[in-house]
């Protein structure tokens, strides 16, 4: 992320978002069930998708205030369609960090291009996330529907 906001070129302030929103975002990860229900009780679904919640309740609670950063936090594992560039980017980001083991050349090859075609990046990295959603038979969460309708109203259409 920090790769990414200098090569394309954000301003200080908007690079902190950024980075404040790498750093919150898996706080709650490896946290308790107990904890994960302190923090994001009302939050529905697999257990795998409170972190994001409970990791942004807990940040806002500690003095975060910036709505784009808890968006990105508490969306990370699902997508919103009202995220401004910090979801975005951290969406990307989790998606393409070198630490993952699969698909590692084509992960590679969209960090890379990421700072020159950050939307088409976006897209492509929500696909490979849908896919692998419809390909172990999860449901697609309301939210994540309206992130992937949103990215395809955004798109420039096609030539015929
Ligand atoms: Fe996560």
């Amino acid at each position: 992320m920090a790769t990414w906001a200098e090569a394309v070129g954000v301003p200080d302030n908007e690079r902190h978002r950024w980075l404040r929103a790498v750093w919150l975002h898996d706080a709650l990860r490896d946290a308790p069930p107990e904890e994960l229900e302190r923090w994001a009780s009302s939050t529905p679904g697999p257990v795998e998708l409170r972190h994001g919640p409970a990791s942004a309740a807990r940040a806002k609670a500690e003095g975060e205030t910036d709505r784009g950063v808890l968006d990105a936090v508490r969306y990370h594992s699902m997508g919103l369609a009202e995220w401004d560039m910090v979801g975005r980017m951290l969406y990307c980001a989790d998606y393409l960090e070198p630490g993952r083991g699969f698909d590692r050349e084509r992960r590679a090859e969209l960090a890379r291009q990421l700072p020159d075609d950050p939307a088409g990046v976006l897209r492509e990295v929500a696909a490979a996330r849908l896919a692998h959603i419809v390909s172990s038979g999860w449901p697609i969460l309301e939210p994540t529907a309206r992130f992937w309708n949103s990215l395809l109203a955004a798109a420039p259409s096609k030539p015929d």
